[in-house]
């Protein structure tokens, strides 16, 4: 349904801050299908380059080498706003606020519309039950679960076919975690939405019908969690600590 077809993305070195090299290879041959309607889940170390993969996907950087096909049709130069037409659409890990704009306005463009029935129907499948929620300004003042309901309202009311989050769970408490999960599973399992969540959160790997695996830029292992637990395990040793505030953090998945 969504093939990356030998993907590669490099960039010169005077942007990677790594020299001698002329060239970095951010993503380095990376294949696979995603299926319709399939909960995927693509971790692995900072810098790995999954957010590349997303942003490949999306249009937002321009492959160097390879191709992407999205049901059968080859979208590797299309622009972002095409792309995004066709039902791709990314939920950014840090979402931009806009001073003087309300969560109205961006659902409002989202949609397409304005009609008060259809921002209800949106609001309440993220969980908002109060209306006065949609005139809050899009500022910062909004807090880091706020904002984060906002930046999912707004991927799902454009009725994606494909939805890429980037770490969702940035910014957001432990208890907001597993609302956030069977949300996305429902909208997955409701209307045959293709997920791709990036995510280092045990709920969302757990979630996941498949979990991809990336280090240095490359898929180390496809497959479930459990086959997925020795590699993730050796990774802990010198990256996953990074992640984890504590020995007793519970979304920490060692
Ligand atoms: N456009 C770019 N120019 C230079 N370096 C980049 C660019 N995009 C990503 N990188 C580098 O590629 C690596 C992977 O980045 P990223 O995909 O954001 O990692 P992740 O999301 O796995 O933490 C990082 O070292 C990052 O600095
Ligand atoms: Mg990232």
């Amino acid at each position: 349904m969504l093939q990356l077809q030998n993907i590669i993305f490099k960039v010169p070195a005077s942007d990677s801050g790594k020299e001698p090299q002329s060239e970095q290879t951010i993503i380095n041959d990376v294949s696979f299908t995603f299926e319709q309607g399939g909960f995927y889940a693509i971790t692995g170390p900072n810098g790995s380059g999954k957010t590349t993969i997303a942003k490949l996907i999306m249009g937002i950087n321009a492959l160097t080498q390879g191709k992407i096909i999205f049901n059968g049709k080859d979208i590797t130069s299309l622009p972002i706003n095409e792309r995004s037409n066709a039902g791709i659409v990314y939920g950014f890990q840090h979402p931009a606020r806009f001073k003087g704009t309300t969560f109205r306005d961006l659902l409002s463009i989202s949609l397409g519309s304005d009609d008060e029935e259809k921002l209800v129907n949106i609001i309440s499948r993220v969980g908002v039950c109060s209306m006065d929620f949609l005139d809050k300004p899009v500022d910062s003042k909004l807090s880091g679960g706020e904002i984060k309901k906002i930046e999912l309202a707004t991927v799902i009311a454009r009725n994606p076919k494909v939805a890429i989050y980037d770490e969702p769970d940035t910014g957001i408490d432990l208890w907001t975690i597993g609302p956030m999960v069977d949300l996305l599973k429902r909208e997955q399992k409701e209307n045959n939405t293709t997920t791709i969540v990036v995510s280092h959160n045990k709920t969302f790997l757990e979630a996941a019908d498949t979990l991809l695996l990336i280090k240095k830029g490359k898929i180390a292992y496809t497959g479930d969690l459990a086959g997925a637990m020795p590699m993730l395990e050796d990774l802990s040793v010198c990256t996953f600590d990074e992640l984890c505030q504590g020995e007793n953090d519970a979304q920490c998945y060692r």
